[in-house]
């Protein structure tokens, strides 16, 4: 494996490659989620490109950027053991100038959930996505169901840019207890991940009430926000299609249920695709 640190190095060793290049954007704290995204792009595609980057521009003011779990060694052994050709790990200077020409999330849906409670967070996203898109020169890239707003908007950029990789959605990694995988996980205690199950088991809940027939939005989010009072604060429950407008009635085969909530140090978000 390559580990390059420069744009001049990862070009070098891009020219070592042949054939289709699958790519895994990160922000490394790389766990089993991640390394799904890894394995299935490796099964794709000829070789196998993963950028760790804790990008900045995602960031909102007081966030945790500056405490944003960092783990450059044994990110690297994983992705080795994982069969990655190229392990992209740049430094802030190499990927930003002082003065950038920027990239804006749509008005409507970048705006919304996600978007509304961390606002500019998905301009920051887009831009380090398509600079990192560029470089990879990925023919696949893949990004996890969990970051469903995010996965939503980086497929209409490639839409919009007539950007040339496909962009492979894949499926949200969970704990045996069914925490969904995140590398936030580990700001929490035990008796805390125990709370933080309501997420997933609100989403139970729901589909539950969808499977025996309910698909009135509203009567599915009041039971939802009951499992998840045991949390320390919710922040949305919603209920949108597969491009995030909202439904008064659950459509089976376009719908996404999704939720954020506080519980302890971290924000947690999860979401069923339905
Ligand atoms: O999902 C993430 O980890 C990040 O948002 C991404 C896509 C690597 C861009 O920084």
């Amino acid at each position: 494996m390559i580990i390059a640190r420069t744009i001049a190095q990862l070009q070098e060793a891009k020219n070592t490659l042949n054939g289709s290049i699958g790519f895994v954007p990160t922000m490394g704290a790389l766990h089993q989620g991640h390394l799904s995204l890894i394995q299935q792009a490796r099964k794709e595609n000829d070789a196998v490109i993963v950028s760790v980057f804790v990008n900045p521009t995602q960031f909102l003011e007081g966030e945790d950027l500056d405490a944003y779990p960092r783990k450059e060694e044994a990110d690297a052994k994983i992705c080795e053991l994982a069969g990655v050709d190229i392990l992209f790990m740049p430094t802030i200077d190499q990927m930003y100038e002082s003065d950038e020409l920027c990239i804006g999330a749509p008005a409507v849906r970048g705006y919304i959930l996600e978007g509304e409670k961390r606002p500019g967070h998905f301009d920051g996203m887009l831009q380090v996505v398509m600079k990192l898109l560029n470089l990879s020169s990925a023919t696949r890239a893949y990004f996890g169901k969990k970051d469903a707003q995010q996965l939503a908007l980086i497929t209409q950029m490639v839409r919009n840019y007539f950007m040339d990789v496909q962009i492979v959605p894949c499926e949200i990694v969970r704990d045996e207890r069914g925490l969904a995988l995140s590398s936030r996980n580990v700001y929490m205690s035990e008796e805390e991940k125990e709370r933080a199950l309501a997420l997933s088991r609100s989403l139970k809940r729901a589909t539950k009430m969808v499977v025996s027939g309910e698909l009135d939005v509203e009567a599915i989010k009041i039971q939802m926000l009951k499992v998840l009072e045991e949390t320390d604060r919710v922040e949305y429950v919603a209920i949108v299609d597969r491009s995030f407008r909202p439904l008064k009635k659950v459509e089976i085969g376009n719908t996404i249920i999704l939720v954020a909530a506080w519980v302890g140090k971290p924000r947690l978000i999860d979401n069923i695709w339905i």
